[in-house]
């Protein structure tokens, strides 16, 4: 029998019961469910809505109800959703004491307190996660502050940088990440208790109490909107996303270095996968799976929005189809995260393939021009001057830092002598002092900020 089903004559259809079921998807919300419960009937026992016997009996049960779900006593299954289930369990223990639970509440505002509550835990969860992130690829970066590598524009090298500095670049992104995702926790954390069905209660609840008692700053200020919106969860999903999108840029980087082409790097067996046909192969799957599990969550931000947009107020069955997207994302971004942590310090960079690319490509042009703007020339027909030397190199199968210095002065008598020592890869790197460039001095201090920053999402 159904707890609703007062007005029925006949019993629920058995596919639609099926159908109908939450249950298997919101179970993973018990905890929340039952600390949202327990903070509920304190309030009514405080408030005289129900005897304070009562709220605290109620209180005690359900406490025992979370210990028996932990201990694997009581096993969650066999009712609609994760609150009639806790409301069934309760009342199973308490007779017609725990029919009062549901005083002066609905469902609607309960599970928008619960998701509320359950996403306030995933995101700290990802924050961290993030923070450790970044502590890794700093700790990786201290050690390549001098390792030379090509960067590049349109996949074409185009001037040397460092591994630690290519690294830190990631580190600001995954910061951003982490500061969307405690900017997001502002908006979720908001209570929503009280809102009722659609329109609150004429019960003369204490809806701060109840905020006191679960740690919220505040209190949701339209029950219609407090119980019909989800811009929370798909402000988290696009945070996620975007995450994701970060992720999966910087293991597309991994995958081509390590093919023999870049060889760049060497991924460890511990993170790689064989062949089932060619036993030569050593493929990069986990960073695969990464790229790949991106397209996962941008579908679950789709998937929400759609759920959402034609939606009327307030409250709509359709909702109930918000969990699974949120679950899957937090799912799947807390595993992208360890494993990529994980095999982050077992990759082995290739110096000496990595600063032969930084050299190669004529990456060193620009430095050649601005070395000729120095020395009086204006820098466009500086620009043409090089570009000319760069067609002289590509013809003879030459790189700048092969020249003779007599070379360089075919193209312009200001090339002096120290012309070879401007145009190699740590010399360059070193020059750029600027705020935000490469040189190791500069990446040393990003590297120090960074490591600040991320000792505080932990
Ligand atoms: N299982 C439902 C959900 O996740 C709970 C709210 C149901 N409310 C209702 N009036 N049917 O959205």
């Amino acid at each position: 029998m159904k707890m609703w089903s007062g007005r029925f004559k006949a019993a629920l259809n058995e596919q639609a019961d099926t159908f109908n079921s939450s249950l298997p998807i919101d179970k993973r919300m018990y905890k929340h469910d039952i600390a949202g419960s327990i903070a509920h009937v304190t309030m009514l026992g405080e408030q005289n809505i129900i005897p304070r016997e009562d709220a605290d009996s109620i209180r005690e049960s359900l406490a025992e109800i979370l210990r028996d779900i932990e201990s694997g006593k009581t096993e969650i299954a066999g009712a609609e959703d994760i609150h009639m289930f806790v409301e069934e369990e309760l009342t199973k223990r308490l007779g017609q004491v725990g029919k009062k639970l549901h005083t002066g509440r609905s469902r609607n505002d309960q599970v928008a307190l619960d998701i509320r509550l359950y996403m306030r835990d995933a995101i700290a969860d990802i924050i961290a996660l993030l923070g450790k992130l970044i502590q890794t690829l700093c700790s990786i970066a201290e050690q390549h502050t001098d390792t030379y590598m090509p960067a590049y524009t349109h996949m074409q090298k185009a001037q040397p940088t460092t591994l630690a500095h290519h690294f830190c670049a990631y580190c600001e992104m995954f910061l951003r990440d982490a500061d969307r995702l405690s900017d997001c926790r502002k908006r979720v954390n908001v209570m929503p208790l009280g809102s009722g069905a659609c329109t609150t209660t004429s019960y003369p609840i204490n809806r701060e109490r109840v905020a006191q008692l679960l740690d919220f700053p505040r209190v949701t200020q339209n029950s219609l909107d407090g119980v019909s919106d989800r811009d929370f969860a798909a402000e988290f999903l696009s945070a996620c996303s975007i995450l994701m999108m970060h992720l999966s840029r910087f293991n597309e980087e991994i995958i081509y270095w390590a093919s023999d082409e870049f060889g760049f790097v060497t991924p460890d067996d511990a993170f790689s996968t064989g062949s089932s046909i060619m036993p030569q192969k050593k493929n990069p799957d986990m960073n695969e799976l990464i790229r790949g599990k991106t397209g996962r969550v941008f579908g679950d931000l789709v998937t929400l929005l759609t759920v959402m947009k034609g939606l009327p107020l307030a409250y709509n069955k359709d909702m109930q189809e918000d969990k699974e997207p949120v679950f899957d994302c937090e799912d799947t971004v807390k595993s992208c995260l360890t494993v990529f942590t994980a095999l982050l310090p077992t990759l082995t960079f290739h110096k000496d393939v990595l600063f032969a690319g930084a050299s190669g490509g004529y990456t060193a042009a620009t430095d050649c021009a601005d070395y000729l703007v120095k020395k009086g020339i204006p820098f466009r027909d500086a620009h043409k001057i090089v570009g000319q030397l760069v067609a002289y190199c590509c013809d003879g199968g030459k790189r700048l830092d092969m020249l003779t210095t007599d070379e360089y002065r075919l193209f312009s008598p200001q090339f002096g002598d120290d012309i070879l020592q401007v145009v190699s890869a740590p010399s360059m790197v070193a020059a750029r002092v600027v705020v935000g460039g490469p040189s190791p001095a500069t990446v040393k201090k990003e590297i120090a900020a960074l490591q600040k920053a991320a000792a505080t999402l932990l």
